[in-house]
């Protein structure tokens, strides 16, 4: 079973793009009683309309989780327009260390992925605050980034996306760091794809896009997010060894240590099972550790008492 804690705008969308795959059952979970066992009423109709075999529970009570090998933590509060992910750590915190004895307690033995802004400092909590191998607590991040990053130079381009494979590392915030040169069509890098004008543009419409969605609708991104997770948890469910952008702890990889940051990683039934490090230019390097330093910088941020 799957169970999705959040039954909020990316919780539900998760669940929807989990559905049509028919990975597993799913159950969704939040504090707000009626909200998930609703969320969960409608996707189940959708389900059996569309003849998929597979169950959808909602449920307030965390006891429910039981038996769940892999856990998409959605929780939160999202941010509003004109605000940063960073700006949602003291809000999230709480919210987070509190889910993370939830999970200890009734899915010992999960994989956890979490959407959780600001993405990076909630991983590391999440990491600390359940005492788990590494492999096991997995940031939902490059995904989107990379997806969006590739979208826009897919535009640009004249290709499909599908074309494209885009690099963003480090922090899913301000300081994400897409890297034009590792991105590319069967090969060629960006870099000798585009002028250095269109570069920039792409590289700034990846860093904004979440803020742009949030200031064009009023709120935060939910489709992005649902379709990243669904490919993670196939991977992770079948086993495919698929290879994503996530923030993961770096134990060493990149000259990090201890610290989470977005790093292509092996997906597989061990969760997060192998970090690929990518070979970085000097100014690369920089522009990669800037990115690790604004995460450490946010972690700085986390009240202590969660940490603790
Ligand atoms: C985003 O990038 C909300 O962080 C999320 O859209």
């Amino acid at each position: 079973m799957i169970t999705i804690v959040g039954a909020g705008r990316v919780g539900t969308a998760a669940a929807l793009f989990l559905m049509m795959k028919e990975l597993d059952d799913i159950l969704l979970i939040d504090i707000v009683e009626g909200r998930p066992q609703g969320e969960a009423l409608d996707l189940a109709h959708a389900a059996s309309i569309l003849g998929l075999s597979i169950d959808i529970r909602g449920s307030t009570d965390f006891r429910d989780m039981a038996g769940s090998d892999l856990v998409i933590v959605t929780a939160g509060f999202p941010r509003k327009p004109g605000m940063t992910r960073e700006e949602l750590v003291g809000k999230n915190a709480e919210i987070v260390a509190d889910v993370a004895e939830k999970i200890k307690e009734y899915a010992p033995n999960a994989i956890v992925i979490l959407t959780t802004n600001p993405l990076d400092a909630m991983t590391y909590l999440m990491y600390r605050k359940l005492g788990w191998p590494r492999e096991r607590v997995i940031g939902f991040s490059g995904v989107l980034d990379a997806g969006r990053m590739r979208y826009y130079a897919a535009k640009k381009l004249g290709v499909s996306p599908a074309a494209v494979e885009a690099v963003v590392l480090g922090q899913h915030g301000e300081k994400m760091f897409p890297v034009p040169r590792l991105t590319t069509v069967m090969g060629k890098p960006l870099t000798e794809l585009l002028s250095r004008e269109e570069i920039e543009e792409v590289v700034r419409e990846t860093v904004q896009a979440g803020a742009t969605i949030t200031k064009l609708r009023g709120y935060s991104s939910n489709y992005g997010p649902g379709a990243g997770l669904a490919l993670m948890a196939e991977s992770i469910k079948k086993d495919q060894k698929k290879v994503f952008l996530a923030s993961v702890i770096l134990k060493g990889e990149y000259g990090v240590h201890d610290l989470p940051a977005s790093v292509p990683v092996v997906l597989g039934r061990g969760g997060a099972e192998r970090v690929i490090e990518l070979p970085l230019t000097e100014e690369e390097r920089r522009g990669f550790m800037e990115s690790v330093e604004a995460i450490r910088a946010n972690i700085e941020q986390i009240p202590k008492q969660y940490l603790a």
